[in-house]
């Protein structure tokens, strides 16, 4: 027997990607359906353009129609404005020295929520990292446990209310429902790194179209997470203006013959370029393409390392480095980043999932529609009852940052 199928949207700045999963016996993620749609209504991760992104997820949506139609959705939210604060509560337990319960543990978690963000944005998500009873750290599951104080670390996720009213409007004006919102550095990871490397310490960096997202995972929940406004969209704009392509031309250059390092010296082979305004193709060296790459990957790998010594968990990701999203398929990111980082485990995280559509999603630039079907098959808690109306992502725990 399989749970009911949920519908996971990843609004992406180059695709929508359109995923209906269910959990199998074993508890694995299994993908009945898969499709998706190219999207130009998304800049940065932000809706610019209403029209676009519902003709493009009205598309994804036929895609998959011979499986069936979704009438809610799991949506992502991205966006450079993301921001990811810690945060802590506390909650005495009545009378003292009684079982902690779930209702315990969403209040003392909702206590760590009283940090008011600025009067434009809002909460998305509070990810319990670690919680205390008494004094004592290192709980990462409090229920049935006895004690007379309880407290708790979090990763508060917010975001500009506007992005998420447009959020709501684009898939409401479609008919369907928004069932949950995930932040897109709490997806990223969560459909291939083991539960080991989220405890231990590992950092996702998923490279899409014009955003790249640092998450770092420790402790079983996310630690630090930021959204920088570049992706491998910048790589094809530089091929555009220095080779003087068209975009299209340019992007199937980058994905056919690209590389995000450059080859030993020596080499002078060339691959064949069309320019705007040329009738005859022109003969370029693959050294001179890769230096172009090679520039702007590391451009971007230099900021997320920035970003990594601020968190302040450089050496502590045994884990490593897992580089996904559509760009992370130019041969050599790993590496790249790797070196750049100075974190020599560093490999390419692709969606692990089983399922009749399991192929369909199983590159790197379906991890962010994976990872959130993980996050909400995974991760159901009936101990914690979520409230009702619109806003009820708010009031839920996810057990998937908390071991049960
Ligand atoms: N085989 C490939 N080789 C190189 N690059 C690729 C390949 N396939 C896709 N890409 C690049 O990956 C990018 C799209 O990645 P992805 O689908 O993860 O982005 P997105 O989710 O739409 O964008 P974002 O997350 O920034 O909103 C594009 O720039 C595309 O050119
Ligand atoms: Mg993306």
């Amino acid at each position: 027997m399989t749970t009911q199928p949920i519908f996971t949207l990843d609004l992406g700045s180059s695709k929508v990607a359109l995923l209906a999963a269910t959990l199998d016996d074993a508890g694995r993620l299994n993908v009945q359906e898969a499709g998706v749609a190219p999207n130009r209504g998304i800049t940065r991760g932000v809706i610019t353009d209403l029209d676009l992104t519902r003709e493009a997820i009205s598309e994804a949506v036929s895609a998959i129609r011979s499986y069936g139609t979704p009438e809610e959705v799991v949506v992502n939210l991205g966006g450079t404005q993301l921001e990811g604060i810690n945060s802590q509560g506390f909650h005495p337990i009545v009378p003292v020295g009684r079982t902690i319960t779930s209702a315990d543990a969403l209040a003392v978690v909702n206590h760590s929520r009283q940090v008011r963000p600025e009067p434009d944005r809002e909460q998305i998500v509070a990810i319990p990292r670690e919680f205390k009873v008494d004094g004592q750290s290192g709980v990462s599951r409090p229920i049935g446990l006895s004690g007379s104080r309880l407290e708790v670390t979090t990763h508060i996720i917010t975001a500009p209310i506007a992005n998420m009213r447009n959020l709501q409007t684009v898939i409401e004006g479609i008919g369907l429902r928004v069932a949950d919102i995930v932040p897109n550095p709490v997806a990223a990871g969560l459909g291939f790194l083991s539960a080991e490397d989220r405890q231990n310490g590992a950092a996702v960096v998923d490279i899409g179209a014009s955003t790249t997202t640092l998450s770092i995972y420790r402790g079983g929940g996310l630690a630090y997470c930021v959204v920088l406004p570049l992706g491998s969209g910048s790589v094809t704009a530089d091929l555009t203006k220095l080779l003087k392509m068209a975009p299209e031309e340019a992007d199937q250059l980058k994905r056919k013959h690209g590389r995000a390092v450059n080859m030993k010296a020596g080499d002078e082979s060339t691959v064949e370029v069309r320019q705007i305004g040329q009738s005859q193709p022109r003969h370029l060296q693959r050294r001179v393409l890769f230096e172009i790459i090679e520039s702007r990957m590391s451009e971007i790998a230099r900021m997320v390392a920035q970003h990594l010594d601020r968190s302040g968990m450089k050496g502590m990701l045994p884990g490593g480095v897992v580089v996904t999203g559509g760009g992370s398929l130019l041969p050599g990111t790993p590496q790249l980043f790797g070196a750049i980082m100075r974190e020599p485990n560093a490999r390419l995280g692709t969606p692990k999932v089983e399922g009749p559509a399991a192929l369909r999603a199983s590159g790197p630039e379906w991890s962010v529609a994976v990872g959130m079907a993980a996050y909400v098959l995974q991760g159901q808690d009936s101990d914690i009852e979520p409230a009702n109306g619109l806003d009820h992502w708010k009031e839920r725990i996810r057990t998937f940052f908390m071991k049960v």
